[in-house]
């Protein structure tokens, strides 16, 4: 028997980290919720995979989130960068610069200190 689900093109882990100080502590669910609603919105939920995950070690700079298969990190992501996201990384490939600290891609160098 064939799957019949259609394999994600994208998968987003956004760190929600509840330790002190962490991406939970700084928003990163609410940075997941509107990521997932605004994926929905434009009929691609389906397509992108959004997953919670643990510290990935840029804890002062959250919420972080990274997106593979690019392994874009992103960092000081707040509900408010979600319609830039979607529409320049999601949909066109293209990382969001301002808000990109590292990309196996393009090799962008740190924007902040880390
Ligand atoms: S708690 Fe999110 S990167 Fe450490």
């Amino acid at each position: 028997m064939k799957p019949t689900m259609k394999p994600y093109y994208l998968h987003l882990f956004v760190c929600t980290d509840p330790k002190p100080g962490g991406c939970g502590e700084r928003g990163g669910e609410e940075v997941r919720k509107r990521l997932k609603e605004e994926l929905d919105a434009r009929g691609i939920g389906m397509e992108v995979r959004v997953s919670r995950c643990g510290s990935i070690g840029l804890c002062k700079f959250g919420p972080a989130m990274v997106a593979y298969p690019e392994g874009a990190w992103y960092v000081h992501v707040q509900p408010g960068d979600i319609p830039e996201i979607v529409e320049q990384h999601v949909i066109h490939g293209r990382p969001v610069e301002r808000l990109l600290v590292h990309s196996l891609q393009t090799s962008h160098k740190l924007p902040v200190e880390v």
